[in-house]
């Protein structure tokens, strides 16, 4: 089983407006509004693979309740604390015009310290008989950013291995506590090594760094441009297939859940990257984040040229 943590779960608004002006009223030409957060878009795209995936965090108030229902009608397993104050909005304007992505993202309710003692006891209990944590993004107002650090060493006292999607600090302590697996975009392993990688040979280079003392897999997406996979026993470049982009809000995560997804199933490092990347391009392709179908994966996962290098 797969356990997703969302610290920052948030009411996920994507808006299409047909050339976006600022300091204008604009009315968007469609509208998609959704349960988000990186767990819970990680626990969707991994169930729409066919797993069963559960998704814990934090959630508060109205839109706590919101994205609560929104699981539940989705089918997607969640257990959550509640916190006080009102779980965060994301806005995502999509501009079909400019082809533009804006986003607003607030910064989330204010945690504090019994919140945390409770997730952390929720994910203890729920680790019995789970093969993979998926620790996914930003951490709201009054968490450690060494919080993500803490949850891996437990996770290893217990024998669970811990896949970790974040950024900056938290990214930066995160990693430094040896997760299993952790996927970097090309900016966060950027903000993880101090230096900005340009050519293939040197994300491959600074992804393989990043291996050893218990971390086994790094994973470093790149949008549209190639991705790379790094393990002890090789290294795999895959070049995302074409689609018509709509938001690419998401793609990360659903990426994760397919390389996940494919890991658990006892596929190898290449397949298990072609379907991350099938799943990456699937949600780019439509609005919302992780609300990609199984055949479309499925069609572009085959489309992809994963090579060993
Ligand atoms: N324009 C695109 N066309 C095809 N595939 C894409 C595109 N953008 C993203 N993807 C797929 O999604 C994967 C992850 O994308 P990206 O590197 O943007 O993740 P990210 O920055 O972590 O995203 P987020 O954190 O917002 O989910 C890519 O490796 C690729 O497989
Ligand atoms: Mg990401």
């Amino acid at each position: 089983m797969l356990l997703t943590v969302t610290l920052n779960a948030n009411v996920d608004s994507t808006y299409r407006v047909d050339g976006l002006e600022v300091g204008r009223v604009n009315r968007p030409s469609e509208a998609h509004v959704g349960a988000g957060g990186k767990g819970i878009n990680v626990a969707r795209v991994y169930r729409t693979l066919g797993g069963d995936p559960l998704a814990i965090g934090l959630l508060g108030g109205h839109s706590g309740a919101f994205i609560a229902r929104s699981l539940a009608a989705e089918g997607i397993r969640g257990r959550f604390v509640r916190v006080g104050g009102e779980s965060r909005t994301c806005i995502a304007l999509i501009d079909s015009i400019s082809g533009e992505q804006t986003e607003i993202n607030a910064s989330g309710p204010l945690v504090v310290e019994r919140d945390l003692t409770r997730l952390t006891a929720l994910l203890k209990r729920h680790s019995a008989g789970c093969r993979v944590i998926a620790l996914c993004g930003s951490l709201p107002p009054g968490v450690d950013a060494g919080y993500y650090g803490e949850l891996i060493g437990i996770a290893r006292k217990l024998g669970v291995r811990v896949a970790l999607d974040a950024s900056g600090e938290a990214l930066r302590q995160g990693s430094a506590a040896r997760p299993w697996m952790i996927k970097p975009n090309i900016h966060e392993l950027g903000q993880l090594t101090g230096e900005e990688t340009q050519s293939e040979a040197e994300v491959v280079e600074s992804a393989r760094r990043l291996l050893g003392n218990g971390t086994e897999v790094v994973a470093v997406t790149c949008g549209e441009a190639e991705c790379v996979l790094v393990t002890r026993e090789g290294t795999w470049v895959a070049r995302p297939p074409y689609v018509t982009v709509v938001s690419t809000v998401g793609s990360g995560d659903s990426f994760l859940a397919g390389l996940l997804f494919g890991w658990l199933r006892g596929r190898t490092p290449g397949e298990s990257l072609q379907l991350a990347m099938g799943a990456g391009a699937a949600n780019a392709a439509r609005y919302g984040a992780g609300f990609c179908a199984e055949d479309e994966i499925s069609s572009l996962a085959a489309q992809t040229v994963v090579r060993s290098v």
